[in-house]
Order: C-alpha cells, then structure tokens, then sequence
C-alpha cells in the first residue's frame, strides 16, 4: 500500500479557501440559465404530449440533481407506456417529433447502455439528452439533492471537483475516465469516510423514501433537514478537503482490493462484490458502487492505462494544493 511520509496539509492551506469559494461561486448557474432551461423544459413537453399524452417528464442529471453548472447540459427522462414499441422504436419516433418541431442536431442513439434522444435547442443553445423510463437516474438525482442539503461543503468540493476534471481532461467516459456522477459519488463517500463524518449515510437510515424501479427498491432517509447540523462538529475548510480528497485517491485509496459505496457509507471490498477479474468489459480496476444498480461500477470505464493517468492527475493535484505558490489558478490549468 502506498503511503508517502507526509500526510498532512501545509499549515497555511486554509489561506486558500477564500480562493476556491470564490472559483465554486462562479461557477454556479445563473438566475437567467435556470430559467432559460425552465423554458426548453416547457417547449419539450408540448412537443412529447402531441404524441405522447400521458408522458410525464422528468429532470434528472446536474440539472436536477443541484451539481449542475451554467455549462451542464438538460438531462431529461420520460416516464411513458411504451406499450408493444421497444424503448428504440419509441426513441426514433421522439427523435422524427423533435425534427419537425425545429429541435436542432436531432440524433437518436440507440446502442448506448442507456438510449438516448440527443439534441440541441436553438433557442437556449442548450444541449439535451432525452431518455425513456430510466427511472433509476430519477431516484439517484433524488438522491444526490438530498446529500447536498445537508453539509455545503459538499456542493464545494463537487463543483470544484469536476471543473477540475474537466479542464484536466478526466471526465471523458468515452476515453475511459470517469464520469460527473461517477465524480459526485467520490465526493460523497469522501465525506461519510471523514473524522468526524460531514455526511451520514441515508441508505442506513429509517426508510422515509422509497421508490421501486423495475423490482428493486430505492430507498432511505430524505427528511434531510433533520440534518442540518449532522457535519457541524468538522471543521475542515474546503481547501484542506480538496487537498485530502486528492490524497485520498492519489495515495491512500487501495485500487487492488477496495469498492467505494456511499449506499454502505464506506468502502467494501472487491472480494464481497465478486468484482476482483475482468468481466466482459468490467475491468474493475478503480470501483465505484453505484448507490441503487449495486451490481453497477461506474469505474467499470477505467483501464490500466486511464488509471495511471487518473492516478498521475490526483498525485498532480495533491502536489499542487501542498506545494504552488498559486494553487487555486495552478490546479485548474487545461490539460493539452
Ligand atoms: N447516470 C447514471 N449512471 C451512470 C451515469 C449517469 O445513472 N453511469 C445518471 C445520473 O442520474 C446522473 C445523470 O445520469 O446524474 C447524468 O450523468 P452525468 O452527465 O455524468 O452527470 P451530470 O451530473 O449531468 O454532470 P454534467 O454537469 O457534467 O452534465
Ligand atoms: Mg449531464
């Protein structure tokens, strides 16, 4: 197991939380993208319910989940009978209303894990991904939102987190990074496993929620404001989190024998989850347990190559906030 000798943050980390607080303000959508993503919502469901009365249209995703920048995309999901129509069939139909609609860049992609309809509205510019009776992305949106209510440092670090991993070039599941959900999780876990803990874990907890998708039962503890003070007894700024979040991954995670799983609130191993050889396509070298499809790993994209590039990217990151003169402009510098 690698561990370096210093495990500690510099003495004077916190000078740069005003810095990073700063960075996550501006990075928060704006008044005018909520409400010009309002109205692509409004213009979509017009065009569903020509076709499809009884559709019921649902935002999930970093528009819905409340990790969403002015940069994220609209992901949407309709809840519909498809009745004899495979999801595909119901896909290209979607996509043929779309066109005539004057939707633009109108795709139907129907060979991905989960189908989409993709397109771009000209009237917001906005991209949107539309997808039918995904109900489980609707349950872990649910999920996500109710995490960020309790402890803001959450939010932080998360907005912090992907717009590092997107201008570092690691947030790219195409090429075998990880995705922003798969980045949320991290941060999620991240905090259950602090001393003292900043988050619970509401899958534990009294089921106040629960929502069955497909025969397995989403549930857990979403009176989240009971919790508002659930993390109050830790008092580390975000930039010691941020730079412990980095260390974490760069040196004290263990790849080869550890899953992280904010469903458990703590890291199991991969023994447990029969995830310790290559599946098909399921590497399994960095797991990741998604919360409700627990037979899920959303590192299942990451193979010895991206790891190390993963790995080169955190020990970088670690480096950076321990070491730069100017970490908050240094840890953001766009990978080429
Ligand atoms: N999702 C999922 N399983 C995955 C990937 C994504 O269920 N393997 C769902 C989640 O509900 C997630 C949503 O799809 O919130 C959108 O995923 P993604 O684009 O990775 O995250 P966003 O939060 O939308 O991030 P961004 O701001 O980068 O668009
Ligand atoms: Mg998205």
């Amino acid at each position: 197991r690698m561990r370096r000798w210093q495990v500690e943050c510099r003495p004077e980390i916190d000078t740069f939380t005003p810095g990073l607080l700063a960075l996550y303000e501006s990075l928060k959508p704006s008044e005018e993208h909520k409400s010009k993503q309002n109205q692509l919502v409004d213009s979509l469901t017009k065009s569903v319910s020509k076709e499809w009365p009884d559709a019921q249209l649902h935002l999930y995703g970093s528009c819905a989940n409340s990790f969403g920048t002015s940069h994220s995309d609209v992901d949407v999901c309709l809840e519909m009978e498809t009745g004899t129509e495979s999801t595909a069939e119901a896909l290209l139909k979607l996509a043929d209303v779309l066109r005539s609609d004057n939707f633009d860049n109108v795709e139907a992609i129907t060979s991905a894990r989960v189908p989409i309809v993709r397109m771009s509205d000209p009237a917001s510019g906005f991209s949107c991904d539309i997808c039918i009776n995904n109900l489980f992305a609707v349950a872990n949106t649910k999920l996500l939102k109710d995490y960020a209510q309790i402890d803001q440092r959450l939010l932080q670090l998360a907005f912090l987190v992907k717009h590092w991993a997107k201008l570092r070039g690691v947030n790219e599941t195409y090429r075998g990074t990880l995705s922003s959900y798969a980045y949320v999780l991290m941060c999620i876990n991240f905090l259950q496993l602090r001393e003292p803990k900043i988050l619970p874990c509401l899958q534990a907890m009294e089921q106040t929620f629960t929502m069955n998708v497909d025969g397995t039962e989403c549930a857990y503890f979403d009176e989240v404001h009971h919790l508002q003070d659930f993390g109050a007894d830790n008092k580390e700024s975000i930039a010691e989190l941020l730079w412990a979040f980095f260390h974490y991954w760069a040196f004290d995670h263990d790849y080869r024998r550890d899953v992280i799983s904010v469903r458990m609130g703590n890291t199991i191993s991969k023994q447990e989850k029969n995830w310790t050889t290559r599946v098909g396509n399921d590497r399994h070298l960095m797991c990741i347990e998604d919360p409700f499809e627990t037979g899920h790993d959303l590192g299942r994209v990451v193979d010895r190559q991206t790891l190390r590039i993963l790995r080169e990217e955190f020990e970088r990151a670690a480096g950076v906030l321990q070491y730069n003169d100017d970490p908050c402009v240094t840890l953001f510098e766009p990978y080429d």
